[in-house]
């Protein structure tokens, strides 16, 4: 006789992961736990209890790859303690460095690039059978349009939504063209789709992400650009707020502006990169555009979008950058005048076209002192950035408690300034106006009008 014993419920594995990088990043992660859910995986903030660890990983300059080697060093002990758990690097530095990665970290039993995650299920499989799995194959068409990201924000207020993927700049210094391949926009139907329903969970903003979202370009059933792009989805509700990164200044154009000028609910915030204020530097870098040309583009924001905060990132000592170089950057940073700044050391990145063929020739001492100019001149714009709000209104987004108290909230300006002001009835998600009374050079302090 033949008995048939109940087949055991199926129990669930549980899935830990890491975030470093940039936002493309944290709307990937969202897609890898997306992927795992429906192949029987759960996700938990508690890595000892994890079967596995994901560390989704940054390339962009050598102490980001830094962070995650000494985060693998700490995994050495979590393996100890748990010889069950695989763990797995995705992202840039699983594309930058395949199977070195395998050979070079002995913990490390999965390696899987950004257009690959859809493999993750049956690389799991081979990992469970003993072997390690690697797929670091770049697509021309991968955008994971039809993937519901699960989403991992705290406050349930924001979200990104990406909106293309790659990147065919190939600036000198950048891996991401690399990292993340050719450029492809999403369909814009999956876009729309994904957007609608986080405004109906509640979220009252969204962010479009590309490395340069100027070039989305959608070409079936007519042509759709990044204006009309952008116009469909403030279209979906005047109370959902609207922003996007980032802007290449070579592809921003007045149609752009005239577009965000007349939806309100596309914020009056624009990330504009400049990297140099040098042309010279510029042309070094392979940025396609001269700093007369970034003006320019600077001039038509604060024409068309008057009161609009403009924000840039900045590289300090690129090859061959002379002190001129270096002061045409921070005379530029004065004229526009940034209300907010990314700054950066130059960290030359194996196999891009500075590496391959300039000399990264300026003393890193020299690279410190620069960016610390930049920082000390980014410091008093920001503080007189705030200090132009000092006594003015504005709509607040409130998006949750502040950390220094928990009877005070805060929440962004269309301009993305953050503010913080008493709780009262306030809870995340409202819009209140905002009286500003006072600043520091990160943060406005106000209170509620008519409390
Ligand atoms: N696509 C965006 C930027 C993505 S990377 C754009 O083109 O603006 C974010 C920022 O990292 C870049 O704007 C640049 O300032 C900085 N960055 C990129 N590569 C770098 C490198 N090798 N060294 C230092 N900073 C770098
Ligand atoms: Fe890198 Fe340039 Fe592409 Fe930005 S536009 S991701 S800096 S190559
Ligand atoms: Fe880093 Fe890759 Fe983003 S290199 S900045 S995670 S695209």
């Amino acid at each position: 006789m033949v008995f048939f014993l109940p087949l055991p419920p199926m129990e669930f594995r549980k899935l830990y992961i890491e975030t470093y990088g940039c936002q493309m990043n944290v709307v990937d992660s969202e897609i890898v736990v997306a992927i795992l859910q429906q192949n029987n995986y759960q996700l938990t903030e508690d890595m000892d209890e994890a079967d596995l660890v994901l560390v989704n990983t940054c390339s962009i300059r050598d102490n980001a790859e830094q962070r995650v080697r000494s985060r693998l060093n700490e995994f050495k002990s979590l393996k100890k303690r748990n010889r069950e758990v695989s763990v797995g690097i995705i992202g840039c530095m699983a594309e930058r460095l395949k199977e070195k990665l395998l050979e070079e970290e002995q913990l490390v039993d999965l390696v899987v690039g950004p257009d690959a995650y859809r493999e993750l299920p049956s690389l799991l499989q081979e990992v469970e059978g003993g072997q390690k799995g690697i797929n670091t194959i770049l697509s021309l068409e991968e955008t994971y349009g039809d993937i519901r990201p699960v989403r991992m924000d705290r406050n349930h207020v924001t979200s990104f939504v990406s909106i293309m993927r790659g990147c065919n700049n190939f600036c000198a210094y950048c891996v991401v063209p690399g990292t993340r391949g050719r450029e492809r926009s999403r369909d814009p139907e999956t876009i729309i789709r994904e957007t609608t329903e986080l405004y109906q969970k509640g979220y009252r903003e969204v962010t479009l992400l590309g490395q340069n979202v100027n070039s989305y370009r959608w070409e079936q059933n007519g042509e759709l650009n990044f204006e009309n792009l952008l116009e469909r989805v403030a279209k979906i509700d005047p109370d959902l707020r609207v922003r996007f990164a980032t802007s290449h200044p070579k592809d921003m154009s007045d149609s752009l502006l005239k577009t965000m000028a007349t939806h309100p609910n596309i914020c009056r915030s624009i990330h504009l990169p400049v990297q140099s204020g040098s042309t010279s530097v510029l042309k070094r870098m392979k940025r396609k555009y001269t700093r007369e040309h970034y003006m320019n583009r600077i001039e038509s924001i604060k024409k068309q979008l008057p009161g609009a905060s403009i924000s840039t990132d900045i590289i300090a000592g690129f090859c061959g950058e002379t002190e001129e170089e270096h002061e045409e950057t921070l005379s530029l940073m004065e004229w526009a005048g940034y209300d907010f700044s990314y700054m950066f050391k130059y960290s030359e990145r194996p196999d891009t076209f500075a590496a391959l063929r300039y000399s990264n020739d300026v003393s890193e001492e020299t690279k410190t002192r620069r960016l610390n100019e930049i920082i000390e001149l980014q410091m008093k714009l920001s503080l007189e950035s705030k200090q132009r709000d000092v006594g003015h209104t504005y709509e607040v987004l409130v998006e949750g408690t502040s950390k220094k108290s928990k009877d005070e909230l805060f929440g962004r300006t269309s301009q993305n300034k953050v503010v913080v002001f008493p709780k009262g009835e306030l809870k995340p998600g409202d819009y209140v106006n905002v009286r500003v009374d006072n600043c520091t050079s990160a943060t406005l302090i106000g209170r509620p009008v008519g409390a």
